[in-house]
């Protein structure tokens, strides 16, 4: 049962289920841990080297005190902080109190980072090993050519002096946007995909674009600098896509536009072993909610289902954001696509 309602104030019960499950070292440090992004139980169970019957029961304890979520995807759960808006205030208000020092916090901010590392490295090694076919791999999931056409429309014809794409991959999104952009840097952290999109590049004759070797996480590009960045098909790879999704605003200038491209939940569970995906998709409400974190205002939302509808294809999402700051220049309506 939850004590919480969705008002802006916490009730007395509710605010003494909260303060008696988070008054335990090991769950607080759970929710130091949370408050840096999602993470499934066997994240947990391999930081805070507790045994996973332990961790579940810790966090079956905050779950029922309103503190955190469990969020469902095929065979996995991940948690994280309640998007319950007192109680989320609440909660970071006090963790952000915590020492940062503290010897134990510290140790599990290390582990937590091992943990992503190998999570990444995983991931980093199928795209070596795809490197060469990924434009194959890619059309196994929904026609490329209908997504292709989809972007365009949602972007419309406006002139963009400057884009982004984020995890560029062999440089496809960058090739399909160069006739309509002034210049257009691709970031990617696997050297292997980056040699890849230099030769596609030379290759159809793209002179407006580059790529650089980075992470999504803390992009070596200034902020407020690009009028677009694209996130094609990268997010679900992630630990933390709501962070990239923060990164990636950061990097728009004042009225600039954030298009990703994802797909929609689904439950093809053995994506996750053959291709390394970490998230099944994302529900418009999860993308519309990092965006919004990120002081971005959706304004396009367009879904492009397997042609048959089959159960084994994947649908895919376009979500379009906008960053709310006025520049003279800038139509108000950005799309003539409605959000949905
Ligand atoms: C599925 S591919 C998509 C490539 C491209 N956007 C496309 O759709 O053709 C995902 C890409 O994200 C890159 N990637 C994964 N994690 C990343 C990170 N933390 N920072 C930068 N790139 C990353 C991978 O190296 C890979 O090239």
């Amino acid at each position: 049962m939850s004590f919480i309602d969705a008002s802006s104030r916490i009730g007395l019960d509710a605010a003494l289920a909260a303060l008696r499950a988070a008054a335990e070292p090991t769950r607080l440090r759970v929710l130091a841990l949370l408050a840096e992004g999602e993470l499934t139980v066997s994240d947990l169970t391999d930081i805070l080297g507790q045994s996973q019957p332990r961790i579940s029961r810790h966090l079956k304890l905050l779950v029922e005190a309103g503190l955190v979520e469990r969020r469902r995807e095929g065979a996995w759960a991940f948690f994280g902080l309640t998007e319950i808006a007192p109680i989320k205030q609440a909660t970071v208000a006090a963790l952000d109190r915590l020492d940062p020092a503290d010897a134990a916090l510290a140790r599990d901010r290390e582990r937590l980072a091992e943990v992503r590392a190998a999570h990444h490295d995983a991931a980093a090694r199928y795209f070596s090993a795809q490197a060469t076919r990924w434009d194959g791999v890619r059309s196994l999931h929904v026609a490329e050519t209908a997504v292709e056409r989809a972007i365009l429309d949602i972007l419309g014809d406006r002139r963009v002096e400057t884009a982004l794409d984020l995890g560029t991959g062999t440089g496809r999104v960058l090739e399909l946007l160069s006739p309509q952009v002034g210049r257009a840097i691709g970031i990617d952290s696997n050297r292997d995909m980056l040699s890849l999109a230099r030769a596609n590049l030379a290759r159809a004759g793209v002179a407006n674009a580059q790529v650089r070797q980075g992470d999504i996480f803390a992009l070596p590009v200034p902020a407020d600098s690009f009028d677009l960045v694209v996130v094609h098909q990268v997010l679900h790879f992630l630990d933390d896509g709501a962070r990239a999704v923060r990164e990636a605003a950061r990097a728009l200038s004042a009225g600039g536009r954030l298009l990703i491209v994802d797909f929609a939940p689904h439950g093809i569970e053995e994506l996750r072993e053959a291709h390394a995906h970490r998230r099944l998709g994302f529900s418009n409400d999860t993308m519309a909610g990092w965006l919004s974190a990120a002081g971005l205002d959706v304004v396009a939302h367009i879904q492009l289902p397997p042609p048959d509808g089959a159960a084994d294809k994947l649908t895919v999402s376009l979500w379009l954001a906008r960053d709310p700051r006025i520049v003279a220049d800038a139509p108000l309506s950005p799309s003539k696509l409605e959000v949905a």
